[in-house]
């Protein structure tokens, strides 16, 4: 039991999310999901971007769920983790075009509808936006925490701000904020900080959260994500890998 909301033997729930769209908060989610798998967690991922799902795509996961003997749906095993997203059981270039109602219907079944046994830590990755799934969540579900991510250019930290005001509003524990895309390091050495450097630890000790750390742009990053294999599976021990392993930790003490 977990909430209002039923998932068998789930103990903790994570929540990705930045009001900003695009700032990587599916590739975080993911990435995260797979440093806890390597620090010995039971993972299940959960898509709640019904419109826009990524979890298909960047888990390379072709095949539907199957149905359980009491009429659940059984999450796919990929990569050691549980994994669910509504994008799973429709075609990849069929848009959703439902109004809010259905969205909630759906992703109420993505909860209460899949057999979530096994599973001791859910990440949830969030669509953007400060709407009716971010408000469903919070309300039926019992949540560890929330980590927001944002990427340094001030238009993502403006939404990333309305979405950490949210998550305070709705008593949702905010673990802290990650800057994703931070800087760029060239094959010298050199590092390139395109979007300016330091405004998210800056904003997050103006909001008096936690700053977790910086992921900076890495092109495996995204060339893993657009072949289905979460970067961390095969880059666990570059720099990239072991900061994002960093944040897991940091993130694990913080919801024991
Ligand atoms: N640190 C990074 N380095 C390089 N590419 C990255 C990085 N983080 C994310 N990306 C790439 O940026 C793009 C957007 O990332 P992603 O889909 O995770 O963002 P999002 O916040 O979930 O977007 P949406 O709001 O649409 O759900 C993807 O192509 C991803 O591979
Ligand atoms: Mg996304």
């Amino acid at each position: 039991m977990n909430g209002i909301y039923h998932l068998d033997g789930v103990k903790k729930v994570i929540l990705v999310a930045s009001a900003k769209g695009g700032v990587g908060k599916s590739t975080t989610a993911i990435n995260l999901a797979t440093a806890f798998n390597q620090l010995h967690h039971n993972v299940g991922i959960l898509d709640a971007d019904i419109y826009g799902p990524s979890m298909p795509k960047m888990l390379g996961i072709t095949k539907k769920p199957s149905i359980s003997e009491d009429k659940r749906f059984i999450p796919i095993d990929k990569y050691n983790m549980k994994c669910m997203s509504i994008g799973f059981l429709i075609d990849q270039q069929t848009p959703v075009i439902w109004r809010g109602p259905m969205i909630i219907k759906a992703l109420k079944q993505m909860l209460n509808g899949v057999v979530w046994n096994g599973v001791d830590t859910l990440i949830i990755d969030l669509p953007p936006g400060t709407g009716d799934v971010q408000l469903t969540l919070c309300q039926k579900l019992k949540i560890s925490g929330v980590v927001i991510v944002s990427t340094p250019q001030e238009l993502a930290l403006i939404d990333a701000i309305k979405g950490i005001n949210m998550f305070k509003k709705l008593n949702v524990p905010i673990l802290g904020i990650i800057e994703n895309m931070s800087y760029l390091k060239t094959k010298s050495g050199e590092v390139i900080d395109i979007f300016g450097k330091g405004a998210v630890e800056k904003s997050a000790k103006e909001n008096s959260i936690s700053f977790l750390g910086e992921i900076p742009i890495d092109k495996s990053i995204s060339v893993n994500s657009d072949k289905g294999v979460p970067y961390l599976i095969e880059n666990n021990e570059t720099n990239t890998g072991k900061k994002i392993i960093e944040i897991a930790k940091i993130i694990e003490k913080k919801i024991k």
